[in-house]
Formats: C-alpha cells, sequence, structure tokens
C-alpha cells in the first residue's frame, strides 16, 4: 500500500494516507537522528557479503527520508560513517566512500525537488578530493531549500566535534572576541556542525545494539530514544511510523513534573 508513494512525489501525500493514520502529526520529533546500524549483520544472516548490505540500506534511507518529507519533519540526521569506521577493513572502507559517492550523485537532483536542505556533519575535509567536492556542492545545490534538513553525518564523531567547538571558543578567547565566562550554551552550539538546527529529542538505533557510538553527544542531551532489533536494510517507513508513534506518546518532563 506504502509503496506507491515513494515514486519520488514530494510532501503532499492526502492526509488519510493509511500508512500515516496513526501519527500524531502535533507531536512530531523536531530533530530526528538516526544510527543506521546493522547492515553487515543483514548481509552476513543472508550469506552475502557485508558490502552487500550497505548496498541495501541505502535503500533503506531513501525511503526513510521520503517519510521525513510526507510528514514535514523538520530536521532528519543519519549517521553514515563514524570516526571509528577507519577501523574497519580498507576494502569495506573503500566500498562505504565509494557508495555515499554514488548516493549522492544519483539522489542530489531528487532531494533538491524535494525541497530537501542537505548538510554534512564531520570532518568532511579529510574525505576524498571527490567525495568532498560533492558534499559541498550538495549543500550549495540546496542551501536556499525550505523543507526538511537532512544532515549526514560522515566522518562524525561527537567527541571530536567537541574538541574542535572548545578550540574554536579557546580560539577566541585568546584573541580577545570572547571573554571566558562568556562560554554558554549558545556559544558552544554556534561551534558545533549542527548550528541553526534543533536540539535532537529523538534517537533511533536500529539492530539491537544500544548504544550511542560517539553520535551527537552534546545535541542528544535530552533525547528520546527508540531501539529496534530490525536490522537497518529492512527498516521500512512502517517502523519508522512505529517509531514516530511511540515518540508521540512519551512524557518528556526535561526535569520538570509531568507534562501531559
Ligand atoms: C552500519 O552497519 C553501517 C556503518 C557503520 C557504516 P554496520 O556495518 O555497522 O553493520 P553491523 O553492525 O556490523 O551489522
Ligand atoms: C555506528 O555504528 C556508526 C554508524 C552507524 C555509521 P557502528 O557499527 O560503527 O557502532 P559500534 O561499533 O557497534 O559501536
Ligand atoms: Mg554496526
Amino acid at each position: 500500500m506504502w509503496k506507491k508513494l515513494f515514486k519520488g512525489e514530494p510532501s503532499s501525500l492526502p492526509e488519510g494516507n493509511l500508512l500515516y493514520d496513526r501519527v500524531n502529526r502535533t507531536r512530531l520529533p523536531q530533530h530526528t537522528a538516526v544510527i543506521m546500524d546493522g547492515n553487515g549483520r543483514w548481509a552476513e544472516g543472508r550469506g552475502l557479503l557485508r558490502t552487500a548490505g550497505h548496498t541495501a540500506g541505502v535503500d533503506a534511507l531513501k525511503q526513510v527520508l521520503k517519510v521525513a518529507i510526507d510528514l514535514a519533519l523538520p530536521a532528519l540526521t543519519v549517521y553514515a560513517f563514524s570516526t571509528e569506521n577507519w577501523k574497519r577493513p580498507h576494502a569495506e572502507v573503500d566500498f562505504l566512500m565509494h557508495l555515499f559517492s554514488d548516493y549522492l550523485a544519483r539522489e542530489i537532483n531528487e532531494m533538491d525537488e524535494d525541497n530537501v536542505k542537505l548538510h554534512f556533519l564531520g570532518r568532511i575535509d579529510e574525505l576524498s578530493p571527490r567525495l568532498r567536492q560533492q558534499a559541498r556542492s550538495a549543500e550549495e545545490q540546496t542551501q536556499n531549500n525550505t523543507g526538511v534538513r537532512f544532515n549526514v553525518a560522515m566522518n562524525y564523531g561527537g567527541q571530536d566535534e567537541l574538541l574542535r567547538a572548545a578550540r574554536q571558543l579557546a580560539a577566541e578567547a585568546q584573541s580577545g572576541q570572547l571573554q571566558p565566562a562568556d562560554i554558554d550554551a549558545a556559544a558552544m552550539e554556534r561551534c558545533l556542525d549542527t548550528q541553526g538546527l534543533p536540539p535532537v529529542d529523538f534517537v533511533i538505533r536500529t539492530s539491537g545494539d544500544m548504544r550511542l557510538s560517539n553520535f551527537l553527544l552534546w545535541q542528544a542531551a535530552y533525547a528520546e530514544f527508540w531501539f529496534t532489533e530490525t536490522n537497518w536494510p529492512d527498516f521500512t517507513p512502517a517502523c519508522f511510523v512505529d517509531a514516530l508513534v511511540a515518540f508521540g506518546q512519551r512524557d518528556r518532563r526535561f526535569g520538570g513534573l509531568k507534562n501531559k
């Protein structure tokens, strides 16, 4: 049923669509972050190479982004490659880099038509010149779009991001632009890769592991978490909707008292 939604039609989903019927549109997350985990296990379970799992994972990502567009989620951030993922075998890292590059080349125009604004988090300048250039040009092409803010974390680590921010603030203090006493949450956030985005209020991790793996350590300070055993390539729009429905039912107290 929902399959017919994914032909590339932008956001104008009929209100009465069955897939989205259960979603309370007044209680959607402002910033959803997804740890797309379990590609390797998905492939191994089928007797395939791990890389086949990464390829299948791209299709899942495409569908999840379509849901974000259909529901007009303000921001979606996905973890594509961590600063720790360089520890993997060279062939797998190389495959992933080519996959990201192909994904961008293939999808950028459709994302642009869907009014998606793309942004990359992490040390993009350490990636291959081709990927770096593609990332920057994708950001440029979509910079005036006003729909979903879609962030792809590539060569991203939360601790690395905080260290970069600390260095920037220290440099500003050293040059007299800023007093150490003026370093507050706003100053910190201006130095993060997520500058200008709402705080992460929802973190989804697939494939059964329950950890952050160095993702958005500052931004997810008050996030709700959703864990599922489903491996990322099997994470369908219906799975995403399940997660969004659960988010809508959470009681978010922020240290205060019941808020329902
Ligand atoms: C997530 O899937 C994708 C990346 C980290 C790039 P994994 O490759 O981590 O899959 P598992 O966790 O080994 O199953
Ligand atoms: C987190 O998954 C990183 C991405 C999904 C890109 P990992 O598979 O690298 O995390 P660990 O090793 O299980 O913590
Ligand atoms: Mg993993």
